[in-house]
C-alpha cells in the first residue's frame, strides 16, 4: 500500500500480490475481485501463521535460514498472529491470506521476510492450513453431534414406559416405546462420528514439502514439519497432495448425511408436534410465532434444521463437480473448496445446537401417544398367537386379515369382536383375542435384540450412553 512507512515487498512484488514481477501491470478490477480469496479465507490465519513457523524452523534446520534470520521470522509471525488476532485481517486488500501474512511480515521484519517462502508454494500451504483448520472443525463438530446424541439418550431414558405408535409408509404399524423411536435417531449419528473420525485420519496427512507440484528445491525435513503440526502421516505424491481435496469431500458428505439424519428427525418430530399427532409439545424457547396468527406455536428450528441439510447436499455436489473436471494438481477451481467446507460446518454448528436444545426440552405428551394406540395395531400379535397355536403364518395373517374387514364392516375395534365371530373364522382366534394381554405386553413380545422391549430398549440405552459420553482428552492427529 503505497504512502504506508512500514517496509515493502522489492519491486516488482505489489504490496499485497507476490507473483507481480513478470506483469507489467496489476490485474484488473473484475479479475482482482473474482480471485480474490481473502473474505473467504482470511479464517486460516491461525493454521497459516502455526505452518508458516513450522516451515521457518524446517528451513533453519535445511540450512536456509541462518539462526538469526531464523530467530526474526519466528518472533516476526509471532507478532504478525497478534495483529490478525487483532483483526488486521479485516478489510486488507491482499489476495488470499498467504500473501496477507507475507505482506504484514515485511512490514514487520523487513527484507527477511522474503525468504519465508522459499522452497514453499501456495499450493502445498493451502492444503496444509486447510487440513490443519478441518481437524479442529471435525472435533467441534463431533462435540455437537456427542452432544446430541446424549440429550437423546437422556429423553429416551425417560421415555421407556411411554407407549406410541411406530409407523411404516406413515402408517400406524405397531405399538414401540417413546424411547426406542429416539434411539432409531441417535444410532445413525453414532455412525456420522465414526466416518468422521474415519475421514479423519485421511484429512491428517501432511502437503507441505510438496512445494507448487513437484516437491520443494530444499532438503527440508517433511516428518519434523509433521511432527511440529502435529499431523499423522505426510503425503506420498506432491503433485496428488497439491490437487487432493478427497478430505473436503469426504467431510462433506459426512456432514450432509449427519445433515440428512437432523432433517429426518426434523420431519417426524414435525409431525408429533401438530395438533393433529400431538405427540411432544415444543418448548416456549424453541418454538416461534406466526405474526398473523395469534395461536400459532411453530417447529421453526426443526423447519429450518429440514432445510439446511439441502444445502450441505449443494455443497457436496459442487465440490464434487468442481473435481470431476480437473487433471492432478493444482487449478484455481480448487479455491472454490473452502467456501464450501467452511459453510457446512458454520451450518451445522447453528444446527446442531439449536436441535438439541428443542430436543431437550420438548414435552412428550403421554395421553395422545396412547389414543394414538388403535387396537388394529394388535393384528400382528393376533397372527403371532395363532403361529404359537399351530397355524402357519401366511395362513393365520389371512384369518386375522378377514377378522380385520370384519371389525371394519361392523365398525367394531379389532380387539373387542365377539368370540363367535372370531370362532366362526378359526376357533384358535377366538382364544388369541381372549388372551391378548396389554399394550406393553404386545410391546414387550418384540424381545429380539434390536426390538422394542424393555430389555432391548435397556441395552441400547446401555451402549448409546457411553458412546455419546464426553470424550477423553484427543488422541494425536
Ligand atoms: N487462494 C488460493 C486457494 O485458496 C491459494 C493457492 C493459490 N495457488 C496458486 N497457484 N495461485 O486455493
Amino acid at each position: 500500500m503505497s504512502g504506508d512507512s512500514h517496509p515493502q515487498p522489492p519491486a516488482g512484488t505489489q504490496s499485497h500480490q507476490m507473483w507481480g514481477g513478470r506483469f507489467a501491470l496489476g490485474p484488473a478490477e473484475a479479475l482482482n475481485a473474482l480471485n480474490r480469496s481473502l473474505p473467504v479465507d482470511h479464517r486460516l490465519w491461525p493454521q497459516d501463521v502455526a505452518a508458516s513457523k513450522a516451515w521457518v524452523q524446517a528451513l533453519a534446520r535445511a540450512g536456509v535460514l541462518t539462526p538469526t534470520e531464523e530467530a526474526t521470522l519466528q518472533e516476526g509471525l509471532d507478532r504478525v498472529g497478534e495483529r490478525l488476532a487483532d483483526g488486521a485481517a479485516v478489510g486488507a486488500p491482499d489476495e488470499d491470506i498467504h500473501t496477507l501474512v507475507e505482506r504484514l511480515l515485511y512490514e514487520d521484519v523487513g527484507a527477511v521476510a522474503g525468504k519465508l517462502h522459499t522452497g514453499r508454494s501456495r499450493n502445498d500451504q493451502v492444503a496444509t492450513d486447510l487440513r490443519l483448520w478441518a481437524l479442529d472443525a471435525i472435533d467441534q463438530v463431533d462435540a455437537d453431534l456427542a452432544a446430541l446424541g446424549a440429550t437423546l439418550v437422556s429423553r429416551a431414558k425417560e421415555g421407556v414406559d411411554l407407549l406410541l405408535p411406530g409407523f411404516t409408509h406413515g402408517q400406524r404399524a405397531q405399538p414401540v416405546r417413546w424411547a426406542f423411536v429416539l434411539l432409531a435417531h441417535a444410532w445413525p449419528l453414532v455412525r456420522d462420528r465414526q466416518r468422521l473420525a474415519d475421514a479423519r485420519r485421511r484429512v491428517a496427512e501432511m502437503p507441505l514439502g510438496s512445494g507448487a507440484l513437484a516437491g520443494s528445491g530444499f532438503r527440508v525435513d517433511r516428518v519434523l514439519l509433521k511432527e511440529a503440526l502435529g499431523f499423522r502421516a505426510i503425503s506420498s505424491n506432491a503433485l496428488d497432495a497439491t490437487g487432493d481435496r478427497d478430505f473436503v469431500a469426504e467431510i462433506l458428505f459426512a456432514l450432509t448425511l449427519a445433515g440428512t439424519h437432523l432433517s429426518r428427525l426434523a420431519a417426524e418430530l414435525i409431525q408429533y408436534a401438530s395438533a393433529e399427532f400431538g405427540f411432544i409439545q415444543l418448548d416456549d424457547a424453541f418454538a416461534t410465532g406466526s405474526s398473523l396468527l395469534p395461536q400459532k406455536k411453530n417447529p421453526d428450528v426443526f423447519e429450518l434444521a429440514r432445510a439446511k441439510s439441502a444445502r450441505l447436499l449443494g455443497h457436496l455436489v459442487a465440490l464434487l463437480a468442481t473435481l470431476k473436471g480437473i487433471p492432478a494438481g493444482y487449478s484455481k477451481d480448487l479455491q472454490e473448496d473452502k467456501v464450501l467446507l467452511f459453510d457446512a460446518f458454520d451450518t451445522l454448528g447453528l444446527v446442531l445446537p439449536a436441535v438439541t436444545g428443542a430436543i431437550a426440552t420438548l414435552r412428550p405428551v403421554r395421553e395422545r401417544m396412547r389414543d394414538a394406540l388403535d387396537p388394529s395395531l394388535r393384528a400382528t400379535d393376533l397372527a403371532d398367537a395363532l403361529v404359537d397355536a399351530g397355524v402357519p403364518f401366511r395362513e393365520g395373517h389371512a384369518l386375522v386379515g378377514r377378522l380385520v374387514k370384519e371389525a371394519e364392516r361392523t365398525g367394531t375395534p379389532l380387539d373387542r369382536v365377539s368370540p363367535a365371530t372370531a370362532a366362526a373364522i378359526h376357533p384358535a382366534l377366538a382364544t388369541a383375542l381372549s388372551r391378548l394381554g396389554d399394550w406393553e405386553a404386545s410391546v414387550e413380545r418384540r424381545a429380539t435384540p434390536g426390538g422394542s422391549s424393555r430389555a432391548s430398549v435397556d441395552s441400547q440405552l446401555d451402549t448409546l450412553e457411553r458412546s455419546f459420553a464426553p470424550l477423553l482428552p484427543q488422541v494425536p492427529r
